[in-house]
């Protein structure tokens, strides 16, 4: 079954509330927290008291996109639970293996993110560390952009790699301009976790959400 991950970074900070009954209501799997430290990406986003808010607000559990350099001296800091997704950046620090390791005793689902123009060779050294790999579709850093064509690709690529190596059970998360039309394809593809923003979901007022979500949903099943 296709999860939704809903880019809390794409939300109206007044609408907060009245979105997560809409997410409830709908059981969204999980919440997409963009976490940015203007140094990795270029621009500031979703931090820990954030986070800390969101707990307050709703228990859906939350997926942790980290666009921060060196996180594992940061991972202390956000609150992680068990029932989260944590991606963390290959491009973001020089001991992958390590910041992998020291997330273990969080319990959550630990995921690599890679950005568009890094090779999907870099996973090989890591297959037995992750639950999940993040495959952005755009650079990351902002909502609203074009998908880079050639992830597309890529993201097979990533599926047949895995398949290759008998670890079919990563699952693999796409992020960026992921469109109903995209979802789909990406579906096809073996996709399993689809970041809901402004490409499908966070389209109109919040009275829409709901049929936003619903015509996503129809996108991937
Ligand atoms: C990147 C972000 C964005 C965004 C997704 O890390 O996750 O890609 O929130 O939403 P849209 O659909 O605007 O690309
Ligand atoms: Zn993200």
């Amino acid at each position: 079954m296709s999860k939704i991950s809903a880019s809390m970074m794409c939300s109206e900070l007044i609408d907060l509330k009245e979105t997560i009954a809409v997410f409830e209501d709908k059981k969204i799997d999980y919440l997409h927290i963009d976490v940015m430290d203007g140094e990795f990406v270029p621009n500031f986003g979703l931090g820990v008291d954030y986070i800390r808010g969101l707990r307050k607000l709703t228990d859906i559990p939350l997926d942790l996109h980290l666009m921060i350099r060196d996180p594992e001296y940061k991972l202390q800091w956000i609150g992680i639970k068990e029932t989260d997704i944590v991606s963390i950046h290959y491009e973001s620090t020089f001991q992958v293996q390590r910041v992998l390791d020291w997330l273990k005793p969080f319990g959550c689902k630990r995921f690599l993110a890679i950005n568009p123009a890094t090779p999907i060779y870099v996973l090989e050294e890591v297959l037995d560390y992750i639950d999940g790999i993040n495959l952005l579709m755009v650079n990351p850093g902002f909502a609203g952009q074009k998908i880079v064509p050639s992830t597309l690709k890529k993201a097979e690529r990533v599926k047949k790699f895995l398949e290759t190596n008998n670890m079919d059970n990563i699952e693999i998360e796409v992020d960026g301009n992921i469109t109903p039309e995209n979802g789909a394809k990406l579906k096809k593809i073996g996709a399993g976790i689809f970041v809901a923003g402004t490409s499908s979901i966070f389209h109109g007022s919040v009275d829409e959400y709901a049929k936003n979500i619903d015509s996503f949903r129809e996108a991937i099943k």
